[in-house]
């Protein structure tokens, strides 16, 4: 069994002082689940008072996106450096959003998955097929495409997680049945294990994203090879993210 990852996307919500009151609350209720590891995205300005509110729970830290490069003329970009010295433990790269309101394409998101794992930190690959790509009978192809350009330069893989989002689930409340999660699921097993050989395919976590809430959120997750569960709005609320990170089987070595 892979120890189960539930990752919280705070996209463009909670500044820093909705964050602290976030991470205070969380910290004070201290009930995280042994056994499951959580982690949060909140977004750069927020990164800091997270990091230190939660400074005693075993919560992971990350970014939501970065820039391929460690430093320059990038204005507006952040550095996967400068995540790192922010206390970052991974970075979420091509994100949906990020792929479909702000054009980045798969090759440059293949370069920041490298830059992250140069600097020791996780990658988590968001990868997801368009409503319309479904329906056309598509998603299989795009996946494959996607995870070709995005893993071209992968240097660790075990810093890597891969999240499955399909575009048409997520903040709609639409969420993929647990039929389609399964072979897709299935699928991207297959590649992990083609693409990097099966002692270290079988280990890399493959996340659900896409409306997961605490009514969806058991199911989703006793799907096979569901590795865990990429959360956005469900994760702005403490109740919410907390019942969904004790819905998670927790992971018991043998
Ligand atoms: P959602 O977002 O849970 O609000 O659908 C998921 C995501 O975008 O990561």
């Amino acid at each position: 069994m892979i120890k189960p990852l539930i990752i919280g996307n705070w996209k463009m919500n909670h500044g820093r002082q909705e964050a602290l009151h976030f991470a205070t609350r969380f910290c004070e209720q201290n009930k995280i689940k042994k056994g499951v590891d959580v982690a949060l995205a909140p977004s750069f300005l927020s990164l800091s008072v997270v990091k230190e509110a939660l400074k005693d729970l075993p919560v992971l830290i990350g970014g939501q996106n970065c820039h391929w490069m460690d430093q320059g003329a990038f204005t507006g970009e952040v550095s996967p450096v400068f995540l790192k010295e922010a206390g970052c433990h991974f970075v979420l790269l091509g994100h949906s959003e990020r792929r479909h309101l702000f054009l980045e394409n798969s090759l440059d998101i293949g370069k920041k998955v490298s830059a992250v794992m140069h600097h020791h930190m996780t990658a988590v690959l968001c990868i997801g097929e368009k409503e319309a790509e479904r329906d056309a009978n598509q998603t299989f192809t795009v996946l494959k495409n996607q995870l070709e350009q995005g893993l071209s330069g992968v240097v660790s893989p075990l810093l890597l997680v891969i999240a499955y989002e399909p575009v048409w689930a997520i903040g709609t409340g639409k969420n993929a049945t647990p039929e389609q999660v399964v072979e897709v699921h299935a699928f991207l097993r297959a590649e992990m294990i083609a693409k990097f050989g099966k002692e270290v395919g079988e280990k890399i976590r493959i996340l659900y994203g896409g409306s997961v809430n605490t009514s969806n959120a058991k199911s989703l997750l006793a799907c096979p090879h569901v590795n865990g569960l990429l959360i956005g709005g469900a994760s702005l609320k403490i109740d919410s993210f907390l019942q969904i990170i004790d819905d998670a089987p927790p992971f018991e070595r043998n």
